[in-house]
């Protein structure tokens, strides 16, 4: 069956996103600054030619072979020596979905057991579809409306299983981005069972690259770090079960040459909140191929006849003007076409939240408290942390018992928001939906509904088990006590946390062929119970949370605008971690405090929250007063600059290394009217002296500083820099240029 569909909106246009040259079998896919092509070949191999800056020819067969063929590479016998080029082997061409056993030594993304036992894999061209718009993968994934995005779809299939592959690919016209995602059907009679099926691979030309990845771990989350491509696999991946905070699906393969400014970058970002693996194998030819996707550690589907499997998106960017750009197209991206709910375009409230000032030890006049105090200095929300539920007065008990305490919120919860609510701020609340406590009513009514497997101990971390939530009835459990306390109650802001990994991956409801199916359908079983309250609650601000960072991915984005960042508040530690975070994710989705960690001044820990949702976690009566004079001017700071941060474009003038004395970013609007440029002296080292060229601006716009008045020419501002020396007002005040302080400079065009 030959399938070719055309149904663009721009049948005839030669400007479309997505071209097929029927003559030549290309498959051409442009974006703003980007093109992708692959060719049908022979026998239906589908054979990557080219991604990378964007180039009008659609000569590209020369790149289906890429060099000499030796006998170790095996050939399809119906093409030996047919190709023109010496032999045509899976072995050396680059492939546009590698599949495992019939050929590709290198890394496979598809590996399917078939009724016989075999895992060889191998599939081929079928026939494809064009249209416009984007469909719904039936997933966390990026949307578009039909005149913002085209859409191929390349039907594959392996003639021996019937397993019939379905490769998306969606163009962001405006964009230079695009996102590949995989549907599998078992159209044979026969059961099959993945092995493993990635969402996207990409074979480079040569190895001459770096690859630029986020590590981390709680309270380090996303550290930006840096290596050569070797030869052999650097794979970066999460096991746990969730993206976690060791790795972040996020990889960026980049020129050796590549810097903030300069060089092309290939950003790589997961839309999945589970186990992950994104890897770079260089191989003896000098080749580089890039495969990610679900990790396929601990990972089989069954797949039933007439079932079908969906792999998630993978969303690809690419730049020739370095990481900086590389992240402002991730951003623009995800502000328009990831992030659904309604709080993306509304300003965000300043939010006073208690964990950090009172733990556990808290009752309804010590929220009051805090609340009448945050009225003073203007806040807008108070959050009510972990600990108001069954009987939390630590972290050993009451997860899955979601009434509230009344011994500590004496008169019940509406009674407490009420008094919030009439000092003027709204309330918000805590939740970790997916957790039970072995010490709660759940658990005792229900000692089967935790993630498990038969006759083994569970392990246990912060004294709780992991729900097994991809059994329906427990979502609906969990489901319909939140939803009771959320409809009766004025709750305007849910913390969804999530605090420990997954072990003894197993499911008691599942049968024992379908116990490596666990950690996936646990996403999907999160991806629901999210979708079921966004749905039911759409004015609810959620923010996700996991041990600070520890689920911060494109798939939270999709439901929560907002994530905690992380549980490290202290200024100087967050510039590495917003700085690397800021790699893919736009800065309205930082979840930042200002917090008790005095080792800067206040002001400094408001203009490092300020690159984000802005809020504080501290205990505001315990403040000086001269700290409560500064938390005013931070709050009028933060809608002054609310759009400028929420909507401009970041650029990272100074990055926190190791070495650096001081880190700076800026924010730039999108018509480059008015700069925010922020600066932090990160260690002691005093100077009188200190140019920071800022970058982003109209060379031909004069730029008044807002503080001086004086004017200077974007131009100047940004080859000849800006001098930032700082003014001595005495001892003992802080100034820029001293430990820990930090000055943010507004410039303003003339009009
Ligand atoms: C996690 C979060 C914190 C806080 C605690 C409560 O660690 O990251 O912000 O909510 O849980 O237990």
């Amino acid at each position: 069956m030959l399938i070719s569909e055309h149904n663009s909106r721009k049948e005839k246009d030669t400007d479309m996103a997505i071209n097929f040259d029927e003559q030549k079998k290309i498959f051409k896919l442009d974006t703003l600054n980007s093109s992708y092509a692959f060719q049908i070949y022979d026998e239906g191999y589908i054979v990557h030619l080219y991604y990378g800056g964007k180039i009008p020819d659609n000569n590209l067969t020369q790149f289906l072979n890429r060099g000499m063929y030796n006998s170790s590479h095996p050939e399809n016998e119906k093409l030996l020596n047919s190709s023109g080029f010496g032999a045509f082997s899976q072995d050396i061409q680059p492939m546009e979905y590698s599949t495992w056993g019939a050929g590709d030594y290198r890394l496979p993304c598809l590996e399917i057991t078939n009724i016989n036992g075999d895992s060889t894999t191998d599939v081929r061209y079928v026939g494809y579809k064009i249209y416009d718009g984007k469909p719904d993968i039936g997933m966390p994934a990026t949307f578009a409306a039909e005149d913002e995005a085209q859409t191929l779809e390349i039907y594959a299939e392996d003639k021996v299983t019937s397993a019939y592959v379905t490769l998306i690919y969606t163009v962001f016209e405006k964009l230079s981005a695009m996102t590949r995602a995989v549907k599998l059907e078992n159209k044979s009679e026969d059961v099959l069972r993945i092995n493993r099926i990635l969402s996207c691979c990409v074979d480079f030309s040569g190895m001459d690259y770096d690859l630029v990845h986020l590590y981390g771990q709680w309270g380090k989350e996303r550290t930006e770090t840096r290596v050569p491509v070797s030869h052999g696999i650097q794979t970066i991946s999460s096991t746990r079960g969730v993206s976690g905070h060791f790795h972040n699906p996020f990889m960026a393969v980049v020129g050796k040459d590549c810097t903030e400014e300069h060089g092309e970058a290939y950003g790589f970002n997961l839309v999945y909140s589970g186990n992950f693996e994104m890897s770079v194998e260089a191989d003896a030819r000098n080749t580089a191929r890039f495969v990610g996707g679900i990790g396929h550690d601990g990972f089989e589907w069954k797949l039933e006849p007439g079932d079908s499997f969906m792999a998630p998106e993978m969303v690809m960017v690419y730049s020739d003007e370095g990481m900086g750009e590389m992240s402002r197209t991730f951003h623009k991206l995800y502000m328009q076409h990831l992030i659904r709910s309604k709080w993306k375009d509304v300003r965000r409230p300043i939010l006073i939240n208690s964990w950090e000032a009172a733990l556990f030890d808290f009752d309804d006049d010590k929220l009051v408290a805090f609340a009448e105090e945050a009225k003073k200095l203007g806040m807008d929300m108070l959050v009510m942390d972990d600990g108001w539920f069954g009987k939390r007065n630590d972290d050993h008990s009451s997860l899955g018992d979601w009434f509230v305490n009344e011994k500590k919120l004496k008169g019940g919860l509406s009674s407490l928001i009420k008094r919030v609510n009439d000092i003027g701020l709204k309330f918000g609340i805590w939740y970790e939906p997916e957790m039970i406590s072995p010490d709660s009513e759940l658990y005792r009514a229900h000692p089967d509904w935790c993630i498990q497997v038969k006759g083994r101990e569970k392990s246990i971390a912060r004294y709780q088990y992991v729900l097994d939530i991809t059994r329906e009835e427990v979502r609906d459990n969990i489901f319909n006590q939140m939803y009771d306390v959320l409809s009766k109650n004025n709750i305007d802001y849910v913390k969804w946390d999530f605090n420990r990994y997954i072990t003894e991956p197993g499911s008691l409801a599942l049968p024992a062929d379908r116990q490596k199916e666990v950690f996936h359908r646990f996403t999907l079983g999160t991806y629901d119970m999210m979708k079921r309250f966004t749905e039911a609650f759409p004015d609810i601000l959620f923010e996700n949370c996991s041990s600070g960072g520890g689920r911060f991915d494109p798939a939270m984005l999709y439901y929560s605008p907002q994530i905690w960042t992380s549980d490290c508040t202290d200024a100087i530690e967050r510039l590495t971690i917003q700085f690397g975070t800021s790699l893919c994710y736009p800065a309205s989705s930082f979840g930042a405090h200002v917090a008790n960690r005095p080792r800067t001044p206040i002001s400094t820990r408001g203009d490092v929250a300020l690159w984000g949702t802005f809020g504080y976690e501290l205990d505001p009566r315990k403040l000086s007063d001269a700290d409560k004079e500064t938390v005013k001017v931070q709050v009028k700071e933060y809608d002054k600059y609310y759009d400028l941060i929420h909507f401009g474009e970041l650029y990272r003038v100074i990055k926190p290394t190791d070495d650096a004395f001081q880190c700076a970013w800026e924010f730039v609007s999108e018509d480059k009217s008015e700069a925010l440029l922020t600066a932090v002296t990160m260690r002691q080292r005093e100077t009188s002296n200190c140019v920071i060229k800022l970058k982003g601006l109209d060379p031909e716009k004069i730029y008044i500083d807002e503080e001086t008045g004086e004017r200077y020419s974007g131009a100047l501002l940004m080859k000849a820099g800006f001098v930032i020396t700082p003014v001595f007002k005495g001892w003992g005040i802080p100034m820029y240029g001293t430990d820990g302080s930090s000055i943010k400079k507004h410039f303003v065009a003339e009009k």
